[in-house]
């Protein structure tokens, strides 16, 4: 099922995966260790410390394996289904190295062997290394946080109290188009602030991408936008009386970026443009910042009492200068309400989780159709399935090294035509696959400041500073 372009590969110098394999991983793995070792000195369990060295051994036995070239060595058993299907690949790879292996492949497998470590224990089986680092970047993203929590009540409350109601049905479907679209640009570049980035962003520069100013301003970096023929479908779906309209999330990023997923969502229930949301998160500790089922109770009791997420101190902040200043009872009143709704929305049945093994296999998503039949029928019943992020659109087109004028109906293989799947892809490009753009865009970019120049690189795309929004009908 997979696609005969050829892949991004460790080894290609010019490619942002040399860069992440020789500079990022070390790092990200490094992270993971002192974290463990902050979970080992706060137990007073002997047997959780002597587990949890165990679990810095291994991650420090991976890491010197990355850093010196070794080769991947298969995945032990830790129970899951998944594991003979990343050793299967591992052996039909031929047993590579680290710096010579395909990007996607090799980085799922980094994820994989860590969760394993974990798995294998009986103390810390669903520790999540990542979670500290979670919360407190959403901690972080307070003003936009507050920000857009006060534009959602406004918005809910208009909706409900039926101003609406006295516009003509065109004047509505305008208004209606022109907010999804709002909704989705949001929720596009929340993305642009995800946990694996982060190793060369400030706290600051995060504010700075979050706030409505700043994607007022990125909108001419959206290169490809087809969110009108995304609305168009949810509006026809609509039109056409169907009593059940629903619409899958397949996650990125928890802490803000999940915030603003479930702005979407209840958006969506609100104005009646889906019945249902659908959200898809990631069964193990991924990527650093993607969505597990335990970052939604996290969320959520930040949110129900927000007052003392913001002024209680973690570890961290205790040492900090200023205590953070206390909310205004407006803002808590309107995260409080924010809170309410999506809890409603969860209890109606209205706003689920279905989380799936696929989501995290090593492979791409042109296997979807093959290896998740069941998966697949599941999404074909959904208006529309919006894949957030920039590893998920990795996935879709199978992290190949497509000609960038490449339609995006192609580069998606198997979940393309004939799929019978909406897909609408919203990604920040953080990666050196791109596809859809306009004839000579790519060449235009990398002549632009930082965009590679003649180096080979196409730097433009790493950054996360560009965007591409691209559908698909699923129609044969
Ligand atoms: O490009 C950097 C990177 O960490 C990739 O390895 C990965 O595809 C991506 O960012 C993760 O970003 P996102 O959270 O948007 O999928
Ligand atoms: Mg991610």
């Amino acid at each position: 099922y997979d696609t005969k372009t050829p892949l991004y590969k460790t080894g290609d110098q010019t490619s942002f995966a040399y860069t992440s394999a020789k500079d990022r991983w070390p790092v990200i793995i490094t992270q993971g260790i002192d974290d463990v070792h902050r979970g080992i000195i706060s137990s007073d369990d002997a047997e959780t410390q002597k587990q949890g060295k165990q679990i810095v051994e291994g991650l420090a036995k991976l890491k010197y394996e990355l850093q010196h070239d070794r080769q991947l060595t298969p995945l032990e058993d830790d129970g899951e289904p998944d594991i003979a299907g990343y050793n299967k690949e591992l052996e039909r790879l031929g047993n590579p190295n680290w710096f010579n292996v395909p990007w996607l492949y090799s980085e799922c497998y980094l994820y994989r062997r860590i969760s394993t470590l974990f798995k294998r224990s009986s103390k810390w089986t669903n520790y999540d290394i990542f979670a500290r680092q979670k919360i407190s970047t959403f901690k972080s993203s307070r003003p936009a946080v507050i920000e857009l929590a006060a534009k959602y009540k406004e918005l809910v409350t208009q909706i409900e109290s039926g101003k609406s109601a006295q516009q003509t049905a065109e004047e509505k479907e305008t208004a209606d188009k022109i907010l999804f679209m709002e909704m989705c640009e949001i929720c596009l570049w929340g993305n642009a602030t995800d946990l694996s980035l982060l190793t060369n962003l400030s706290y600051e520069d995060i504010q700075k991408l979050q706030g409505s100013e700043a994607r007022k301003a990125s909108e001419k970096n959206i290169l490809v936008n087809d969110l009108e023929a995304a609305y168009m479908t949810l509006l026809a779906a609509k039109k056409a009386g169907k009593s059940e309209r629903r619409v899958d999330i397949v996650l990125d990023n928890a802490g803000f970026e999940l915030f603003v997923d479930l702005i979407l969502a209840g958006y969506l229930l609100s104005a009646g443009l889906a019945t249902n949301v659908v959200l898809h998160p990631k069964n193990i500790p991924w990527f650093v910042s993607d969505v597990i089922p335990a970052d939604f109770p996290a969320l959520l009791s930040a949110l129900a009492d927000p007052q003392a997420f913001y002024t209680s101190l973690s570890d961290d902040e205790k040492h900090a200068e200023q205590s953070p200043t206390p909310l205004s009872s407006k803002e808590a009143d309107e995260l409080t309400f924010l809170f309410q709704r999506w809890s409603g929305f969860h209890a109606e049945g209205q706003l689920t989780i279905r989380p799936n093994h696929f989501w995290t296999e090593g492979g791409s998503y042109w296997r979807l159709p093959g290896t998740a039949p069941e998966l697949h029928n599941d999404l074909k019943e959904s208006e529309l399935v919006l894949f957030k992020g920039d590893l998920n659109y990795r996935k879709l087109t199978g992290d190949a090294m497509w000609d960038p004028a490449t339609p995006f109906t192609t580069a998606i293989g198997p979940m393309g035509p004939g799929s019978g799947v909406r897909v609408l892809a919203l990604r920040t490009c953080k990666a050196d696959v791109v596809v859809g753009l306009p004839k000579g865009c790519d060449e235009e970019l990398r002549k632009m400041e930082a965009g590679g120049g003649d180096s080979g690189c196409r730097k433009w795309a790493w950054s996360g500073k560009w965007a591409v929004v691209e559908f698909s009908d699923g129609k044969a």
